[in-house]
């Protein structure tokens, strides 16, 4: 493995292995960041409507000498846009937003717990929008296996991909099994937990022997695991660092170590965090 490998999604789509995710990334900064991301030779770029950056991605994809076929552009419903009317206007918004006229990959960003109808809903229309050629796959994000479940029974499409917390600090293993069974990738975000909690003796450990740094440690965890995960960074270093991760990697024995790191932490929406996403 690489960094220009790929995985194959569960309709023939091919995924990196690893991206670069965008959140926060605003502004004449934001390009450059990405651009240094495209330079680096990340060629998946995580972006969403309500990051409202997708002009910075499109512009720094437009200025890359990367052509576009060559870049994976996720993009996602946001929850003002869900229902089918606003899922199809939005994607438009975002299409020409992203200077494209396809994305490789549309996620609805969330469930919508009070009325998860409006949530098939907007499956629905991304089922559409796939078949139009404007969705290359289509998939979930923050779903649990239940939600999914739900989803695959009522439309017969399985979602090629579910993007979730995801990080030796919030292991979610039976998430992880239940969509490997359905051969749903996972993507991980916050894959390094902002790069909190690198002092566990493990991560120390294993950066000690690989000569690698708890977070490089931490992002092969991932694909140890056949996860992608897609970081976030503005230094430059750390933009490099990230995807200096194929050279080396860990035993299945540090692997199960790692694992255990596991405590629950979840950093985004605790309060949103399941069981009560298990409710809908
Ligand atoms: N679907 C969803 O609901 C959802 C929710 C959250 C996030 N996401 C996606 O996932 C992406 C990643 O998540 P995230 O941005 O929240 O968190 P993250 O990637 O886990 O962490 C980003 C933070 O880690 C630091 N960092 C990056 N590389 C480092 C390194 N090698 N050494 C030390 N520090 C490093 C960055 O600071 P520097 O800039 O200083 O490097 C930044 O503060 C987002 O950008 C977004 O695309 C999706």
């Amino acid at each position: 493995m690489d960094k220009n490998s790929t995985f194959e999604l569960n309709n023939g789509t091919r995924i990196p292995v690893i991206g670069f995710g965008t959140n926060v990334l605003q502004g004449e900064s934001g390009i450059k960041d990405i651009q240094r991301a495209l330079e680096a030779e990340y060629r998946l770029i995580d972006t969403a409507q309500s990051y409202e950056n997708e002009e910075e991605v499109g512009l720094a994809v437009e200025n890359s000498p990367v052509p576009r076929q060559d870049i994976f552009i996720t993009t996602k419903i946001t929850d003002e846009n869900q229902g089918r009317e606003l899922t199809f206007e939005s994607t438009h918004a975002s299409l020409e937003k992203l200077r494209t006229d396809y994305v490789d990959l549309l996620l609805v960003h969330w469930p919508n717990l009070d009325d998860f109808d409006i949530s098939l809903e907007t499956w629905q229309a991304l089922i559409s929008l796939q078949e139009q050629g404007i969705a290359r796959a289509i998939g979930v994000s923050n779903y649990t296996p239940d939600l999914i479940q739900l989803t695959i029974d009522e439309s017969s499409v399985i979602p090629a991909v579910n993007q979730v917390e995801f990080h030796p600090f919030l292991f979610q293993k039976d998430l992880m099994d239940y969509c490997q069974s359905q051969n749903i990738l996972v993507e991980s975000y916050c894959p390094i937990a902002r790069a909190e909690h690198t002092q566990a003796p493990i991560l120390q450990h294993l950066s000690e022997k690989y000569d690698k740094s708890p977070v490089q440690v931490i992002l092969r965890w991932h694909l140890e695991h056949g996860l992608v995960p897609i970081p976030r960074s503005t230094n430059p270093d750390h933009i490099e660092a990230n995807l200096d991760i194929f050279d080396f990697s860990i035993t299945e024995e540090e692997v199960a170590k790692m694992d255990e790191l596991d405590m629950n932490y979840r950093i985004v929406n605790p309060e949103k965090g399941p069981p009560s996403w298990r409710k809908a």
